[in-house]
């Protein structure tokens, strides 16, 4: 194929070069030539910005464009319709922050984490409905937490629209493994990795998601490569994962001496602990946190072991430099997680 990578210098881009070069692929980038730009000297580099500056997409042609890195619609309605003449398949990146979430109540009104039984009814799939702008929305093109998930679905229609039938859309969970600058993946690993006694959330049985970004990035390619269209959830492992099998499956890539202690949901609340930010990948009773993925499992993704995605991770990390490894951007600190250890063990 000729491939168009729209990015592919972040976080998923080199993965995604990387293995269209394997494939054999031809492959173009097109990004403002800000972000590591070191990487891939045989690739062709095409200089723009998708705010102002498509001119070096014109008059080109190529097979495949994967528009990576676009939140706006504007941005994809703008590149869509400049290459819907030129470019046989439009592949687009978006996000299962597509979902409206509803939450999770018992009859009784409280809310509450399901069991796997209530979870299996509550696994979003492709049809499940998508999230509202919200009601006090101005307009604008900023984005939020709110308007994050919306722009992502809207972003998704321009391609649909401007290449009807021609359109694959990969709606990934939270994308991990080395390369991730989010830490919200990375911090388990590095944290697990330094050992001692280490704060975990909830009971342990809560369910986690998350898609190391080399299995993305193949199941991407690989719907391309086979002419496929549709939308697809991409998040994993293929079967429920729990929060203790997380950190166990981190720990036996980690040899230093740990020892696990599981602090409850509702006193990690009390002491301004939250989930996602402060504890990453764990949103307790979230239907985010098991999303549905037969789709894309019968099209193909597979997952690498996580063991293979936590060794490569604590690896990638010792060659980060200096101030991002001292100061991880998601997590708690090795102070705080030290208080709120203290104030469990004290209450
Ligand atoms: N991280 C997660 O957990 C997660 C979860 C679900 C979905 N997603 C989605 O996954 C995708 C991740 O994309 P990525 O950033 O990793 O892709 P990427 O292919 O690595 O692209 C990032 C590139 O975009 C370029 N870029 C940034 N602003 C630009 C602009 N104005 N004009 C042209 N190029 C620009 C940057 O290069 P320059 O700076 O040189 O321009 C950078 O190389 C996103 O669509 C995100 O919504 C992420």
């Amino acid at each position: 194929m000729r491939a168009l990578v729209l990015g592919g210098t972040g976080f998923i881009g080199p993965p995604m070069v990387e293995y269209l070069l394997d494939r054999g692929h031809a492959v173009t980038i097109f990004n403002r030539g800000r972000t590591n730009t070191d990487l891939f000297p045989q690739v062709e580099k095409l200089t723009g910005d998708r705010n102002d500056d498509l001119e070096a997409l014109k008059g080109r042609t190529w097979d495949v464009v994967f528009d990576n890195h676009a939140t706006l619609p504007r941005w994809v309605r703008q590149t869509a319709e400049l290459l819907r003449g030129s470019v046989g398949r439009y592949v687009h990146v978006s996000t299962i922050s597509v979902y409206a979430q509803p939450e999770y109540t018992l009859p009784d009104g409280r809310s509450a984490e399901p069991g796997w039984n209530e979870e299996e009814k509550l696994r979003l799939d492709e049809d499940a409905p998508l999230a509202e702008m919200p009601d006090d929305w101005d307009g604008s093109e900023q984005i939020t937490g709110l308007t994050y998930g919306p722009f992502k679905w809207m972003a998704e229609a321009e391609a649909e629209k401007a290449f009807p039938g021609r359109t694959t859309v990969v709606r990934p969970g939270l994308i991990v493994g080395p390369g991730d600058p989010s830490d919200r993946f990375t911090y388990w690993p590095v944290r697990i990795d330094r050992g001692g006694e280490v704060l975990v959330p909830g009971t342990g049985g809560d369910s986690v998601q998350f898609i190391d970004a080399r299995d993305l990035t193949r199941f991407i390619v690989d719907l391309a490569e086979n002419d496929v269209s549709g939308v697809f959830n991409a998040t994993g492992p293929e079967s429920r994962l729990s929060m203790e099998e997380l950190v166990h499956g981190i720990r036996a890539v980690t040899t230093g001496p740990i020892g696990f202690t599981w602090v409850p949901a509702d006193f990690l609340e009390e002491q301004g602990v939250e989930p996602w930010s402060h504890m990453p990948v764990w949103i307790p009773g979230d239907p985010i946190s098991y999303v549905r993925v037969d789709r894309a499992i019968e099209q193909g993704l597979r997952f690498r072991p996580l063991a293979d995605t936590a060794r490569d991770t604590i690896e990638w990390h010792a060659t980060r430099p200096e101030e991002q490894r001292s100061r991880l951007r998601s997590g708690l600190s090795p102070e705080r997680e030290m208080e709120v250890l203290e104030a469990w063990h004290s209450r």
